[in-house]
């Protein structure tokens, strides 16, 4: 290398370590363990985060990087998952078993990752075994950089409301349960932040408001299973966000929240002042739970009526709200790969993946697939063997066909689920239902736009029907019964990514597949280094590190 180039890499390296260090670190010490809480009344094992149940909520701002030093006290390995956290470049932080060695008990692990270029309200939770039905989840928020603005005045405080269904029996006993080809079966209730509400004239308020003033609250559905109705007595809400987009503001009674979304939304004090509830009720089933909490004003004086308004019913409605929603293309705010987000409808389909839930009830064996293909974890996360290069050792890639026929349900293989996209290519994928159930999905390291989602099966002149405008991008999309969902977007996130069920059971019994994503350079333009502190477990132990990726221009 002659000498003005070695200068020239030398100052390359100071601008980029100047430009990393002006974005602020903040740290978290996680110690992680049970507990005995009594969250629907009687006592039962929850996973605490220093002692909190749920976990405390991560407050951060667009390009912040968060460092969490996580220590496992619990009796089994642990991996903590960040739930629309797009891990730019950075798969190694996604702690996902197919990226990640998992922290065994009574070690720690520090995850490291920014939350480059996104706003908007997320969760974390356990991913590892059946964890996240005990806790260990919890907000995280994403605010705006000072400079950029909002479309909406500052909100007087903002609240984070994780709702979602709740089993009584332990994660161990209910991990049993699939592991003997039995369902998980009903949960017992819904919990509001760890809580439900018994109406008894005790129950504390999770919130409070000042009278006339505005609030954000930012609801996620960290449940196992059940779609959710969210309300407020008697409050509008107004819908700011979902999944990191700043959307067209609308007035909503209800939302219906699928498990693994996220919505933002104002809502003003501005009724007789005194105690509301706040509902989470489920829907599509035939015995409904419901999940209250308290918000209070301020300067109330009386409890909550004792009336609440009816759930809708039917997935028709679920629907056509899905369909009101849009994506307020005048906002501005941080977006990962701005060029591939702009007039999305106009960018040429390099290809189109179709992918078809199936379930294996027959034989007393019960597994849960995509196209068939039932996922198992390896001992090597796939991450990790790919990057060493032993991928044939350990799995081998599926071609999946594009167009694959709805009987494929009929067989299930059991195998590693991986998939490879062409870095970069502008991918539609169909997810199709023919179940009788609703299926929810996460794709973890992007955000995609969800074009359309209809009843019936998908065949190409449905194109016409797509949202190619102002569809929201967004990282989990639900697929009603017997329905089609349409989803696109650019593969520009180089590693190995998770897209799977978000029903707890259905993953775990095999419902997901990794998306490998290569950038054909090695080039730490598309792909950080191995961390130093990553865990190596399974067939790469003792292997010499592949040469680090460099620098191209
Ligand atoms: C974590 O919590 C457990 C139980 O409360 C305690 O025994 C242990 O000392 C704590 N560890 C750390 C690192 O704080
Ligand atoms: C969250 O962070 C923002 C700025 O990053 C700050 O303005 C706000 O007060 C914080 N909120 C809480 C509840 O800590
Ligand atoms: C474990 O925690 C210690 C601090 O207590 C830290 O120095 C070390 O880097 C952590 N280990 C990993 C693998 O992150
Ligand atoms: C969209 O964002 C712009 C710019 O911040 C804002 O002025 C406008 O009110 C928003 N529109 C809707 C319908 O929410
Ligand atoms: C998309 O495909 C059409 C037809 O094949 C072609 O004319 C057009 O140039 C392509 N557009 C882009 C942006 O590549
Ligand atoms: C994968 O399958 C598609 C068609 O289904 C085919 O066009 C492509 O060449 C195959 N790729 C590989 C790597 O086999």
């Amino acid at each position: 290398m002659d000498v003005v180039m070695y200068f020239l890499l030398l100052c390359l390296l100071a601008t980029m370590s100047l430009i990393h260090g002006e974005d602020p670190y903040f740290f978290f010490t996680w110690n992680v363990t049970y507990g005995t809480l009594s969250p629907l009344g009687s006592s039962q094992q929850v996973i605490l985060i220093n002692n909190e149940f749920p976990g405390p909520n991560i407050n951060s701002t667009t390009n912040n990087n968060l460092v969490v030093n996580v220590f496992n006290n619990l009796d089994e390995p642990l991996l903590f998952t960040w739930h629309g956290i797009q891990q730019r470049k950075n798969c190694w932080q996604d702690g996902v078993l197919g990226t990640n060695c998992p922290i065994a008990p009574g070690t720690n692990f520090t995850y490291r990752f920014q939350v480059k270029d996104q706003i908007g309200s997320y969760f974390y939770y356990p991913f590892t075994g059946l964890h996240r039905v005990a806790g260990g989840f919890g907000g995280l928020r994403i605010n705006s950089r000072l400079l950029i603005p909002v479309p909406y005045a500052d909100p007087e405080d903002d609240y984070t409301v994780l709702i979602g269904d709740w089993y009584t029996k332990s994660h161990s006993s209910l991990r049993k349960f699939l592991e003997s080809d039995h369902s998980l079966g009903r949960p017992q209730g819904v919990l509001i932040n760890g809580k439900s509400a018994k109406g008894d004239g005790k129950d504390q308020p999770l919130f409070t408001m000042k009278p006339e003033k505005t609030y954000k609250y930012r609801i996620c559905n960290v449940g196992i299973k059940y779609s959710l109705n969210f309300m407020i007595q008697n409050h509008l809400m107004k819908l700011v966000e979902m999944e990191g987009s700043h959307v067209v503001q609308m007035n909503y009674d209800s939302l219906d929240v699928h498990v693994g979304q996220c919505y933002g939304v104002l809502v003003t004090a501005n009724k007789e002042p005194k105690d509301y509830y706040m509902v989470a009720t489920t829907r599509f089933t035939n015995t409904i739970l419901q999940g209250k909490g308290i918000i209070r004003y301020t300067n109330g004086n009386g409890p909550p009526s004792p009336q609440i308004l009816k759930a809708p019913v039917g997935w028709a409605w679920s629907l056509n709200q899905f369909r009101s929603f849009r994506w307020n293309l005048t906002a501005s705010a941080a977006r990962p790969n701005p060029q591939g987000s702009y007039h999305y409808g106009q960018i040429n389909i390099t290809r189109t993946v179709k992918i078809i839930n199936s379930v294996s009830r027959g034989n007393s064996k019960l597994r849960y697939a995509l196209n068939g293909i039932s996922h198992v974890d390896t001992d090597t996360p796939v991450k990790l063997a790919e990057y060493f290069g032993i991928q044939d050792k350990v799995f081998k890639y599926n071609n999946i066909s594009n167009n694959p026929p709805q009987s494929i349900g009929a067989s299930i293989v059991e195998q590693p689920n991986v998939i490879k996209f062409e870095f970069r290519t502008f991918i539609e994928i169909i997810f199709e239902n023919p179940e009788k159930t609703i299926q929810t999905y996460n794709l973890d390291g992007y955000s995609f736009f969800a074009v359309a989602i209809e009843p019936g099966t998908w065949s190409p002149d449905k194109r016409k029907n797509y949202n190619l405008l102002d569809a929201i991008s967004r990282h989990t999309i639900q697929v009603f019964p017997k329905c089609w969902a349409a989803i696109m977007l650019t593969f520009d996130n180089a590693g190995m990514w998770n897209l799977r069920s978000e029903n707890t059971e259905n993953r775990y019994l095999g419902q997901q597949l990794y998306i490998s994503v290569v950038s054909p350079e090695r080039s730490l333009n598309d792909e950080y280094n191995i961390p130093t502190n990553c865990i190596i477990c399974g067939n790469v132990k003792g292997l010499p590190k592949p040469a680090p990726y460099t620098i191209t221009s």
